[in-house]
């Protein structure tokens, strides 16, 4: 049973889990069932929410006579009259709060496979958040054992490993590494509910992520526990691809209403902020004037409508490239939520999500507050700046910033660049934009309003300074002339931009690499916008015009072949996989060998068999871990292939 992907933003994903009963797209919710005490039925979740997955409790099944007996002779499915995927979880969380639970670690996981759950969890060891260093070294040991020891009792069921380990980093990443060599099928983050209760979000980031970085990327990941739909954005952000939880009923049984940004008690409303099928059905009023039952399954049925719509929401912002601007907007709406989206900017997280980050969206990136200038691809874009791109001249021009792009901006400015001994960068409030990468992805695809705040502009300050070092500056406000002794070689902007672009696209050096002949630029007639670039005669890239990089030809492959040695910039297909990379098919997961680790999802990329022999070139799909991970889906979209 796989998990193939369909999506991404962030270090999110969009998938699809095939299971016995049927294929789900994640990231989803499964709500809980308790088999006793059924506040809502799962007929009646199907009809409302479209409810395909759900998860019950095991060892509620197993300690009620009947309820075992009925499950062992018709299966979970009949027991909870559903026809969809059902997890099961195993007694850890009863055993760990209750105490007086015994249960045989084996004989739980062979009761789930018995009574035909489809994806069965191993009887793991809570990790509590103060819990020792020993102590949660402890439990994570006897965590990954029984792991191996359960999976060959697994039979068809899916199994689910969480990670444990406490709140020490270094002890989950080590969970997680040692659990992926497994052979299980899911990994749920456990350990986290207190985390959660006492909305600590800041250590529930640092533990998401440092799972995240040991686990085996083509394993969905469950965060035990979670259903207030305040998380699920940055849970989603961090990796998160399952969530549960019996929120939507606890929540309700305390007279608690859940909104996307919060929680609110019914009492305190006079209007109910909210549209869906009860809200729009019933008053405030309506609803606190229900007896007990009543009250509960009502406002039950309203959390429930709200988990699902946001988490419609999250998948729709990663199919549409804003799962950031969603988990900043969230994060401004709750105080708890905001530290937790700044500790995103801690290094070893932000090398985890920049790992991840496509190389560009097909919308602009959004300016929501002091967070956005941090996101990795504003990152990333200033450290490329940074170690790729060459001044030409030792002064540099600097202009306030003005309308995008930057180019067509300052119609004074360009006559002038032919006789110019000057590079000219914008101060703008991403950082420093040189003219030549104006049109380059973030720089034109990004929206900031005029006034931003002071630590994004203190950020993009910062950021110009250290990209001028110790270069002369020269600051030029409108009107004004340049000084004369500015006068010297200049020089022309498609040239520069053609260079700048394919050095900070591929590497220090691409540039030389694919232009070394003469140089010829084909542009569109109607935009005016470079669109095909040859050198000597070859076609080597094209622009695109949404986001300014480059698609590489077959001729430019061979020049960056030539000129960066093995593994830059490649995608190493296994021997099986070259006839069909040569007739040009999609290159799927399970054929790649391995990736350049600093090729980013979307990215241009060589495709060359194990020997380094250029078959072709295409655009990677997946980040390199993943790539190396997967076993089904495509890798490699092929652009232009060579035949044998
Ligand atoms: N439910 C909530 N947290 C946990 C956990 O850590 N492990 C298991 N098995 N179930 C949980
Ligand atoms: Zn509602």
């Amino acid at each position: 049973m796989a998990f193939e992907l369909k999506g991404r933003d962030a270090a999110g994903r969009l998938g699809l889990l095939a299971t016995p009963h049927g294929t789900i797209t994640t990231p989803t919710l499964l709500p809980v069932i308790n088999p006793n005490k059924m506040l809502i039925t799962p007929t009646e979740m199907r009809r409302r929410f479209h409810t395909d997955i759900l998860i019950t409790n095991s060892y509620i099944i197993f300690k009620d006579d009947r309820l075992r007996h009925t499950a062992l002779e018709n299966g979970v499915h009949r027991l909870l009259h559903f026809r969809g995927v059902i997890m099961t979880d195993s007694g850890t969380f009863q055993s760990h709060v209750y105490g007086d639970v015994h249960l045989d670690p084996i004989g739980i996981v062979e009761f789930q496979r018995d009574i035909g759950s489809d994806i069965g969890t191993i009887l793991d060891i809570f990790s509590e958040p103060h819990h020792t260093r020993t102590e949660a070294e402890a439990g994570m040991s006897t965590t990954i054992q029984r792991a191996t020891a359960s999976l060959p009792h697994k039979g068809t069921m899916m199994l689910a490993c969480p990670v444990q380990g406490g709140l020490y980093p270094d002890l989950r990443t080590r969970c997680a590494e040692e659990l992926s060599i497994l052979p299980a099928d899911i990994h749920p983050i456990g350990g986290v509910v207190p985390l959660m209760e006492t909305q600590r979000y800041t250590d529930l980031v640092t533990v998401i992520a440092a799972a995240k970085q040991g686990l085996n990327p083509s394993r969905p990941v469950h965060l035990f526990g979670a259903g207030h739909p305040l998380v699920f954005p940055l849970a989603v952000a961090l990796g998160c691809d399952l969530f549960d939880s019996s929120a939507y009923a606890k929540y309700a049984q305390d007279d608690r209403y859940l909104l996307p940004w919060g929680t609110e008690k019914i009492q305190d409303l006079t209007e109910l902020p909210c549209s869906c099928p009860i809200c729009t059905k019933y008053s405030a009023e309506d609803i606190q004037d229900m007896t007990g039952d009543a009250r509960v399954k009502t406002l039950a049925l309203h959390n429930l409508y709200v988990s699902y719509a946001e988490l419609r929401t999250v998948r729709t912002a990663i199919a549409e490239g804003w799962l950031w601007e969603l988990v900043e907007q969230r994060a401004a709406a709750n105080p708890a939520l905001a530290d937790s989206v700044r500790h995103l900017r801690d290094p070893s997280i932000q090398r985890f999500l920049e790992a991840h980050e496509p190389r560009s969206k097909t919308r602009a990136i959004r300016y929501t507050g002091p967070a956005t200038i941090f996101r990795p691809l504003l990152q990333r874009y200033q450290q490329h700046l940074m170690s790729r791109y060459d001044p030409l001249f030792p002064t540099t021009v600097v202009l306030p910033e003005r309308t995008k792009p930057f180019s067509s901006s300052y119609p004074a400015l360009l006559p002038l660049l032919s006789t110019l001994a000057a590079d000219v960068v914008v101060d703008s409030s991403l950082g420093p934009v040189p003219l030549a990468l104006d049109e380059m992805f973030p720089c034109a695809q990004s929206v900031f309003p005029d006034y931003v705040d002071t630590e994004t502009r203190e950020e993009a300050n910062r950021r110009l300074r250290e990209f001028l070092g110790s270069r002369d500056v020269i600051r030029w406000e409108t009107g004004k002339d340049l000084p004369k002794t500015l006068h010297g070689p200049g020089f022309d902007l498609d040239v520069r931009r053609i260079w700048a672009v394919a050095d900070v696209q591929f590497g220090h050096g691409a540039a030389a690499a694919l232009f070394q002949g003469k140089l010829g630029v084909i542009k569109s007639k109607s935009t005016h916008k470079i669109r095909n670039v040859m050198s000597d005669g070859d076609h080597v890239v094209s622009m695109r015009a949404a986001d300014g990089l480059f698609t590489l030809k077959l001729a430019g492959a061979h020049r960056l072949h030539a000129a960066f040695s093995a593994p830059l910039l490649r995608v190493s297909v296994c021997d099986d996989a070259v006839p069909f990379v040569r007739e040009g098919k999609s290159v799927f997961a399970k054929f790649v060998r391995s990736c350049d680790p600093d090729l980013r999802p979307g990215d241009e990329c060589l495709i060359v068999d194990e020997r380094d022999v250029l078959l072709g070139v295409g655009r990677l799909l997946l980040s390199p871990d993943e790539a190396a991970a997967f076993s089904v889906g495509v890798a490699v979209k092929p652009r232009e292939t060579l035949p044998k």
